[in-house]
């Protein structure tokens, strides 16, 4: 929002699936800041009215549904949505999938910051979901800036994460040169469970339906079935394999997502009339 401000924005603009979060917290961060919010999101116009696609409409989002379209689609209409936008004098200012750029990492830079801080630890082993990337590229750069013992496991939640890899290094330099400090990434320093999510990214799987229930019902916290219960899924898995020391402290990651339970609640809810 900062660098929003600073350029003059009078518009967000945005892209992500029906149901992304990232799209509605833009949306909730534009209202805030008396920004407008344009949200372009691959999803036909008459789908799921619910979870976060009721929030978008609530924060005051204008919505630009596009149904099958893949990513480039999406970023090209944002580009288009933009010329138009600036030729109309509502100076737009873009925001890639996920908020994930250089700039975009330092949230959770300063997040491992604020853990570094508050925590009586400091070799804990960190697990997070992985979208676009963003987050665990911020908890990998803030790691080795703030808990350069902790080591840091993403959960893929969709498949290429290869190219994700690649994604992160780059922005990691990035995000790095920002803060002025000379880190680097290899994509072989990244570690990423990616067998976790099922089929697809936003499909909820068993294994993630199986981890929103147990925490909910043993701990009172919710995840999702896109993001946070597929990462609980690949944590639960990573015990069972053995993949790391369990003597260290283990910290979850909750990045948030739980509007997405209301969207797919026929995979959780019970019919209380019989
Ligand atoms: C709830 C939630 N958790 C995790 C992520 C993954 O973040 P990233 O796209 O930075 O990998 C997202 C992305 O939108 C999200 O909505």
């Amino acid at each position: 929002m900062a660098d929003a401000l600073s350029k003059g924005a009078r518009t967000l603009i945005t892209d992500g699936g029906v149901q992304s979060n990232h799209a509605r917290l833009t949306a909730a961060a534009a209202a805030k800041v008396g920004m407008k919010a344009l949200l372009v999101l691959g999803a036909p116009e008459l789908g799921d009215n619910n979870g976060n696609l009721i929030l978008d409409n609530l924060f005051g989002a204008d919505i630009l549904f596009m149904e099958g379209a893949s990513v480039k689609d999406m970023e090209e209409a944002m580009d288009h949505e933009a010329a138009k936008l600036s030729v109309a004098g509502k100076r737009p200012y873009i925001i890639p999938i996920g908020g994930s750029t250089p700039l975009g990492d330092l949230g959770y830079v300063d997040a491992v910051k604020e853990l570094a801080e508050q925590a009586d630890f400091d070799d804990p082993i960190i697990f997070a979901a992985v979208g676009s990337g963003g987050t665990l590229t911020g908890l990998l750069l803030g790691c080795r800036l703030y808990m350069p013992k902790a080591k840091v496991i993403g959960v893929a939640v969709a498949g290429g994460t290869n190219h994700i890899k690649r994604h992160m290094a780059e922005c990691f330099k990035g995000a790095a040169e920002l803060l002025g400090v000379e880190e680097t990434l290899s994509v072989d320093d990244i570690d990423i469970i990616d067998d976790c999510y099922g089929t697809s990214y936003g499909v909820p799987c068993p294994g993630g339906d199986e981890a929103v229930k147990l925490a909910a019902s043993t701990e009172g916290i919710l995840l999702d079935p896109v993001y946070t219960g597929k990462a609980m899924y690949g944590l639960r898995e990573a015990v069972k394999r053995d993949v790391f020391d369990k003597t260290r402290p283990v910290v979850f990651w909750h990045t948030g997502g739980s509007p997405c339970l209301y969207a797919f609640s026929k995979n959780y809810a019970k019919n209380f009339r019989n």
